[in-house]
Order: structure tokens, then C-alpha cells, then sequence
């Protein structure tokens, strides 16, 4: 990595894990067709970061983008990528996806039976690490891991689609995470993705939640400024 790259990574990581709550929109709810201009609009409605959902239609039902358009994304903002791989087998994958601009590669711990082999081929390839777990997976899959990442994002739906149901039970599982997080002493964020509104995001600041990944409250919104700052005044009320 050159010294400049390095900066960057460095700058890149401040940006990421300064701010205490962070929303990073979902493009899975944008129109694709103007992919370009949605980007700059939450950037310009104060998003902290872009949420890039990778499905392979085998590891979730369903089919979405890979590492070009990533790139593409790269192209129009100076944002975080939170790269949320939801694949089998994501270790060939994932240095075309850093190379292409990703801040953060998180990967599902149902899709890595070499978890921890997988998260230090992330970080050793020069990206933040996440892991992302199922609403029906228990959290002690993951204790023993969570000293060796920058990012735990807890799935609040069954993945595979945006526009679904915040599952209530994932509420109790979030204040576990946090306390497990917190016992390890270190600063690693802790992430929830899946029917993520205004309606429940104090909430599940309350529990423990840092970071907010919504998809469809935000991009079917009719003013994107608004959304955001309504779910920022939501949290700070
Ligand atoms: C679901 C994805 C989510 C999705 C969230 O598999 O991981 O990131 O885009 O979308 P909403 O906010 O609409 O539930
Ligand atoms: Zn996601």
C-alpha cells in the first residue's frame, strides 16, 4: 500500500468510527437508474456512509451487484463504503471489492465456516472488518470474534430484500451485542440492517445500536434531508 493510499485508509477510518451515531443509507431502495445522482443526494443529506448490499441469489434468494458497481459508486463519493456481502465463499471475492473502493467488507458468519481466516484476509488486504449475523443465529457464534473486528452488524430481517419488517425479538439481541462489545473493551461499531425507520431508530439507539443501515425509509422518501434529520433528531430527542 503507498503512503498516500495509507492516508487515506487512515482519514477514511476517522471519518468511519468518529461520530457517535451514524446513518448509512442502503442503495438496494435506490433507482438504479439514476444511481449516480442518489449517492450525491444522501451525501448531500448528511449520510455518514454508503451501504452496498452484494447478493448472489445462493447464499439469500435473490441477485444484486458485485465489485463494478462498487467502483461505480467510488466514482461519485468520498463516503465510506460499508460493503455487505451476503454470499457463499466471499474470500476470492473480497480484494476485487477493496480494490474497487470498499471501506468496510462485512461477511455473514453462516457464509464462512474459516471466520476468522476470512477476517484477516479482509483486513490483511487493506479493509475495515465486519461480520454480519442472522436474525436466527445466535450471538455466541460470534463471541470469540468479536476482539478481531471493526464492525458487527446485527440483521434486524432475514436477508435477501429490502422493504421488510423490523423483527421485534432483535431489539434484545442488540443490547447483548452492545454489552458483548463493550467487555471486550474495544471500538468495534455495531451495526443494524432491516426495517431501520424513524418509527424505531431511537429505539435501537437506546439498546446499544451506533450505526443504522435503512434502505427503503430513506430512498422512498419523498426529501432525503429531512428523513435523515429526522432520524437524528429521533435519537438525540
Ligand atoms: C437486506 C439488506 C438491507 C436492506 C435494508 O438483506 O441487507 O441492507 O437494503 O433495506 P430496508 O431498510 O428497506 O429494510
Ligand atoms: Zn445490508
Amino acid at each position: 500500500m503507498s503512503p498516500s493510499w495509507k492516508r487515506w485508509r487512515a482519514d477514511e477510518r476517522r471519518r468511519l468510527f468518529s461520530r457517535k451515531i451514524k446513518i448509512f443509507p442502503s442503495i438496494l431502495a435506490a433507482d438504479f437508474s439514476r444511481l449516480g445522482e442518489e449517492i450525491k443526494a444522501v451525501e448531500a443529506a448528511t449520510a455518514d456512509g454508503i451501504h452496498i448490499d452484494v447478493m448472489d441469489g445462493r447464499f439469500v434468494p435473490n441477485l444484486t451487484v458485485g465489485p463494478m458497481v462498487v467502483g461505480a459508486t467510488r466514482g461519485v463519493t468520498s463516503l465510506p463504503l460499508d460493503v455487505h456481502l451476503m454470499i457463499v465463499e466471499p474470500d476470492h471475492l473480497i480484494p476485487e471489492f477493496i480494490k474497487m473502493g470498499a471501506t468496510c467488507i462485512t461477511v455473514h458468519v453462516e457464509a464462512c465456516p474459516h471466520l476468522h481466516r476470512t477476517i484477516q484476509h479482509i483486513r490483511r488486504s487493506g479493509a475495515h472488518t465486519g461480520i454480519a449475523i442472522n436474525p436466527a443465529t445466535p450471538l455466541s457464534t460470534i463471541e470469540e470474534m468479536v476482539s478481531e473486528i471493526d464492525l458487527l452488524l446485527i440483521m434486524t430481517v432475514n436477508p435477501g430484500f429490502g422493504g421488510q419488517k423490523f423483527i421485534p425479538a432483535m431489539r434484545k439481541k442488540i443490547e447483548t451485542a452492545r454489552k458483548m462489545i463493550d467487555e471486550s473493551g474495544r471500538a468495534v461499531a455495531l451495526s443494524v440492517d432491516g426495517g431501520i425507520g424513524i418509527d424505531n431508530i431511537r429505539s435501537l439507539a437506546d439498546a446499544g445500536a451506533d450505526v443504522f443501515v435503512s434502505g427503503s425509509a430513506i430512498f422512498c422518501s419523498p426529501h432525503y434531508p429531512t428523513t435523515l434529520g429526522e432520524m437524528r433528531r429521533a435519537i438525540e430527542a
